[in-house]
């Protein structure tokens, strides 16, 4: 109950102060953004990272809210088969549609179903939950069914990714977690859902690593 009660009043203070990189929980921080030395890191670390990065984000933890201008959440990964065949993957069922409010405030808002809470416990296949409002990605964050070049070149373009260089990417990640939000969820979905790929604090030190890198991007 403590416990619970602590986070809760941390959430509350991140979101109050906007507090960016000190994001913690009771048991410490989250995780740190400490990007290697401007010229250490080669074109071939930096192009492994982004690899990594790829598995990350096309993953359904991340890529089931990443889509495209169809509105139309995905249920993909082991916990959600079975799919269509031919298919990795289904729509999500009740014909939710998160419409072009990405919140489905249209139809059926997200909120009827996905509460705001801090904890991240769920039971299998009731609907997950965490400490910011559900809704999809903006559109042009698309990654499901994308190519590692294509979310590559999307997550380089300021144009397309709310405006960030790739330590703005690192912080939002960060702040996110800090959040409870659903970059902290991705690694710990509960229910019985297959988390995202390495570790929060990997994948934070691999958007610094591709960063200093150059941000270069493989070819299809
Ligand atoms: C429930 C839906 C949802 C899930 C699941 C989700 N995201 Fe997001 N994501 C969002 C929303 C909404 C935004 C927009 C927030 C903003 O720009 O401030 C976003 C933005 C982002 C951004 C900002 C820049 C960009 O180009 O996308 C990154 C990076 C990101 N998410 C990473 C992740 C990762 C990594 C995971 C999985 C561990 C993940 N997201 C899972 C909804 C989601
Ligand atoms: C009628 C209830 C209901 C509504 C409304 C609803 N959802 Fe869901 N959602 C669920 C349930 C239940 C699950 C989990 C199903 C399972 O695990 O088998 C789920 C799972 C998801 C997932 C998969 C998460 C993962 O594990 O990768 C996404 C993405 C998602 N919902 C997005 C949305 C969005 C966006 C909205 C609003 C536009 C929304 N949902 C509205 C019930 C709902």
């Amino acid at each position: 109950m403590k416990f619970q009660k602590s986070i809760t009043f941390i959430s509350a203070l991140c979101l109050v102060s906007g507090l960016t990189l000190a994001a913690e929980n009771s048991t410490g921080p989250i995780a740190d953004i400490n990007p290697p030395a401007k010229g250490t890191v080669t074109e071939a670390q930096a192009l492994e990272a982004f690899a990594r990065i790829y598995e990350v984000a096309s993953h359904p933890r991340c890529a089931n809210c990443h889509v495209g201008e169809d509105n139309r959440p995905r249920w993909s990964g082991p916990s959600y088969a079975p799919f269509p065949p031919g298919q990795n993957w289904r729509y999500h069922g009740m014909n939710v549609n998160a419409d072009d409010s990405r919140i489905g405030a249209e139809t059926m808002p997200c909120s009827t179903c996905h509460q705001t809470t801090p904890d991240l416990d769920s039971a299998p296949h009731s609907p997950p939950h965490f400490g910011i409002d559900w809704q999809l990605a903006p559109v042009e964050f698309e990654w499901f069914g994308k190519s590692p070049n294509e979310i590559c070149e999307q997550l380089k373009d300021p144009a397309r990714n709310g405006g960030r260089d790739w330590m703005g990417l690192a912080e939002h990640l960060v702040m996110d977690a800090g959040h409870r939000g659903p970059v902290l969820w991705g690694w710990s979905p509960s229910g019985d859902r297959e988390a995202a790929p390495f570790s929060l604090q990997q994948h934070v030190d691999d958007m610094t690593i591709w960063g200093v890198g150059g941000q270069p991007c493989p070819k299809d």
